[in-house]
């Protein structure tokens, strides 16, 4: 993946400035050495984002967000790394030796070349004199040709049309069946999808992974929708209906569309509002979130119109909400889904909906209410505890106030007893979390980690912190922090001097590269001296010799041999002496 060499990536970087390719992103003003301004990695007004020409890197204090000027663009872009540093290097003028990054080797070339290939026979069969009933079918539902073409819509015929034609292309049976397009059945090979309307699927770079096929005739066989099976190219819980379109004006709109069915999707960016993705029908896995969350922008939910997605909504909301996105919710009224809403009442009226959204907080309150009466003294005190319990996580303190007296104007409960009350259930958890054993020693570890990732952090920073390192630590007894430790180290012998913006260049292509970045984006003190550092390294090495007692004391008592046993005791004797 990683073609660019080293060398010339850190020339490109020391010959752009990170405060001029981050100021064309946001606007930065400068106090004294460095520039600010708003971060934009996460929802914030404030201005806690520093960036230094000198250091070549960018700070959130806020967030921990930080990287060079590579991970920024890459970040702010949703492109690649290598992507980025292109993107760079035209910006200041640099021609990149290295060949091979234009041409980007592409991964399982092959079986996307199947899949485009199979995309256009359906898109073709769908345009034949045999593919008239389905395409009237379409035109029925309101899709032009453009969104046709568009979407590459196609149509499948019967039997073995499909796996004909792919014969006659030489590709391995083995590999039309480990696509999904084809089935095996003994000897026999043949087609999965039969007289369906065919819609590519696509990942998040555009290329085609698989299809899902509609039936559209009256006596057509279950289910509605078949999907390809899943392959090594196409994991339904790695895609998201559109998403590679959609990217675009999601970032011009700021803001993106979920909705439940393909269709929905089609519909909506049929009529421009070309920010819309679609679930295919499933909940969010934790993979689609994490893409969702790249994007940094608030979520509309408009999900269909029935009891599902008002479940929908409130799952998949709650999953975004607790990894900090910015939720809101449309359900519409009337039309069973968005795409039967649009046909009905047309773009205007949707677009209405969608600027009226509420949030994602409003809609719990009514979500909570279904099947309570609440004019009954018990089934008013459960849900007024149930929304407590579902705003403990609310960070915006003004929906927080503004909800809380909605509640005591609306069901006369005093507002002083309400904030007591979700102070009450804060609390608890506080306590819990303080009194249980295991939570406290996890406390415990964490404040050794965090002076881990102060050490780490200072030697990505400077040599002279390695130095320190290897004279006075050595070494951790954390596989994952010694292997970092020791890819510092090998970074150090290799180019002889380190800093944090070139080191970060090499974490793109190192094994540990998520350690690495969860470890930057922990630091919160940016202060580095000789003495912080001594402090830490003491601090970790009395935590490895009270490791190290803790099982000396273990090995004692099962020791038998007397003399032995006085040996481990004289050296606990030692350790706790050094302690
Ligand atoms: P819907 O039934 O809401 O589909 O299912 P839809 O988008 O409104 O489709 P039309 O308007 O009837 O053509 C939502 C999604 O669930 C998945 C599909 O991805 C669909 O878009 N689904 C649904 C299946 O995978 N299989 C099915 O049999 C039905
Ligand atoms: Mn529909």
């Amino acid at each position: 993946m990683f073609h660019i060499d080293d060398a010339e990536i850190n020339h490109i970087r020391e010959n752009a400035d990170i405060v001029e390719i981050v100021s064309s992103y946001i606007p930065l003003t400068q106090k004294g050495k460095n520039f600010f301004g708003v971060c934009p990695f996460h929802n914030d007004h404030a201005p806690s984002m520093s960036v230094s020409s000198e250091k070549g890197i960018f700070k959130c204090f806020s967030c921990g967000a930080t990287g060079n000027v590579f991970k920024f663009v890459s970040d702010f872009e949703n492109i690649s790394f290598v992507e980025a540093v292109q993107k760079i290097a035209e910006k200041v003028g640099i021609t990149l030796k290295s060949q091979i990054v234009t041409k980007k080797a592409k991964k399982n070339s092959l079986e996307y070349q199947i899949m485009d290939f199979s995309s256009l026979f359906f898109q073709n069969n769908l345009m034949t004199e045999k593919g008239l009933t389905a395409l009237n079918y379409l035109k029925s539902r309101a899709l032009d040709e453009d969104t046709i073409k568009e979407f590459q819509i196609g149509l499948s015929f019967s039997s073995n049309s499909l796996y004909e034609l792919l014969k006659t292309k030489k590709y391995e049976n083995k590999t039309l069946v480990n696509l999904g397009l084809i089935n095996q059945n003994g000897l026999n090979f043949h087609d999965i999808f039969v007289h369906r309307i065919m819609f590519p699927i696509h990942n998040i770079n555009g290329e085609t992974v698989g299809f899902t096929g509609r039936i559209y005739q009256k006596d057509s066989t279950p289910p509605k929708y078949l999907n390809s099976k899943e392959s090594y190219i196409f994991k339904k819980g790695n895609i998201l209906f559109n998403f590679h379109r959609a990217k675009d004006a999601i970032r011009i709109a700021k803001k993106v569309i979920l909705v439940e069915g393909n269709m929905d999707a089609i519909r909506m960016y049929s009529v421009g509002i070309k920010n819309t993705i679609a679930l295919m029908g499933t909940s969010l896995t934790s993979y689609q979130i994490q893409e969702l969350k790249k994007l940094r922008v608030p979520i509309v939910l408009m999900f269909d119109n029935d009891s599902a997605g008002n479940i929908a909504t409130y799952q998949n909301g709650n999953l975004l909400e607790k990894e900090g996105m910015n939720v809101s919710v449309v359900r519409l009224s009337g039309e069973k889904d968005p795409d039967d809403y649009i046909i009905k009442n047309g773009v205007e009226k949707i677009q209405n909906n969608i600027k009226n959204a509420i949030s994602f907080l409003e809609f719990k309150l009514s979500y909570l209410k279904q099947n309570k009466n609440l004019q009954d003294s018990e089934d008013l005190a459960n849900y007024i505890k149930e929304v407590l319990e579902n705003m403990k996580d609310t960070t915006d303190p003004i929906l927080k106030e503004i909800t809380l007296k909605k509640l005591s104007e609306d069901y006369g409960v005093s507002l002083v007893t309400l904030k007591e009350e979700l102070e009450k259930i804060r609390k608890n958890e506080q306590i819990e979390v303080k009194i249980t054993p295991k939570e406290e020693s996890q406390n415990k570890n964490a404040k050794s980690a965090d002076s881990i990732h102060h050490i780490l952090y200072f030697m990505m920073n400077d040599p002279k912190y390695i130095l320190m390192y290897k004279s006075k630590l050595g070494y951790f007894k954390d596989a994952n922090y010694r292997g970092l430790a020791n890819e510092i180290l090998a970074y150090y012998e290799i180019h002889k001097t380190i800093n944090l913006a070139d080191f970060l260049t090499y974490a793109e292509s190192s094994k540990l590269k998520e350690e690495i970045y969860k470890i930057t984006t922990s630091i919160k003190d940016e202060n580095i001296n000789e003495q912080i550092m001594e402090e830490y390294i003491v601090a970790v090495r009395k935590k490895m010799k009270e490791q190290e007692i803790k099982e000396l004391k273990e090995q004692q008592k099962q020791e038998l041999d007397e003399n032995r046993k006085l040996n481990i005791a004289m050296r606990i004797q030692a350790l706790k002496k050094e302690v």
